[in-house]
């Protein structure tokens, strides 16, 4: 198994934002910058590969996104389902474990089918897990959270004094996961859009104007560089970091 290297993030989670824009700017169908932005998908895994980084989380559609024109979310639906049945062998092949995460069930039994095969086929392999959230919204997450467990108290299976933090975290859809320690949002917008929200109380976050369909290896390294240089304090002062004991 490969570790990263001090300095290297474990979990890096990116919002791939700019497909629109990048498709405007030549005078193309949004369309053809969403079947761009694959590819950079394509370049980024491998890259995740290269460095040894271990879990790698997209944002591919967000619960919000059903907003769109119906036609841009039907093909962004069907590129996720063309992409599931082309990408599946060849991510097996790299040893890399996909993971779905979002609400399934607004899907039709022929998406969830095929979610449900390609994560199975790869449930075994460990170099890489490659994350994708779709029909997914951080409050969307702590609210299936929040229902299971009730679920649970009205059971008699927990107390409601006895959740806690890791218990919630353990009912979210990164569960067994590490949180992600790079946030990158391409495509110039500073925000969070509802993405994981609960677990990225403590990332670092890179923002570029680079849109998504441009991400390269370049792009990639420079948001790890600024990452390298960040100090995470979670809450302790910079000096209690130089000396551990204190
Ligand atoms: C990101 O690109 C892809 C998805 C949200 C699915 P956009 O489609 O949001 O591109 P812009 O922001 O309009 O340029
Ligand atoms: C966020 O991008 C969702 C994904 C990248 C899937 P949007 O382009 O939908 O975000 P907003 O609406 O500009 O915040
Ligand atoms: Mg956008």
């Amino acid at each position: 198994m490969q570790f990263p290297q001090s300095g290297v993030p474990n979990h890096v989670a990116i919002v791939m934002d700019g497909n629109g824009r990048w498709a405007s700017q030549r005078f193309l169908p949004r369309s053809v910058g969403h079947r761009a932005g694959v590819k950079a998908v394509r370049k980024t895994v491998e890259e995740c590969l290269n460095r040894g980084i271990r879990v790698l989380t997209l944002f591919a559609f967000s619960s919000e996104n059903w907003r769109r024109p119906t036609q841009e979310v039907n093909l962004l639906l069907e590129l996720f389902l063309l992409t599931l049945d082309q990408e599946t062998e060849s991510l097996n092949t790299s040893g890399i474990r996909l993971l779905i995460i979002g609400d399934r069930s607004a899907f039709s039994q022929a998406l969830q089918d095929k979610i449900a095969l390609a994560e199975g086929m790869t449930c075994h392999n460990n170099r890489l897990t490659l994350i994708i959230a779709i029909n997914y919204g951080g409050r969307w997450d702590i609210c299936q959270a929040v229902r299971r467990i009730a679920q649970k108290v009205s059971q008699y299976e927990v107390r409601a004094d006895e959740i806690t933090e890791a218990s919630i975290a353990a009912h979210l859809s990164l569960a067994g996961y590490p949180e992600p320690d790079l946030f990158i949002r391409t495509g110039g917008e500073q925000r969070v859009s509802n993405f994981l929200l609960w677990q990225m109380a403590y990332s670092e976050f890179h923002f570029t104007q680079t849109l998504w369909p441009d991400f390269d290896e370049q792009a990639f390294g420079d948001a790890l560089a600024d990452y390298a240089n960040r100090q995470r304090r979670f809450g302790r002062t910079g000096e209690q970091l130089k000396t551990p004991d204190s």
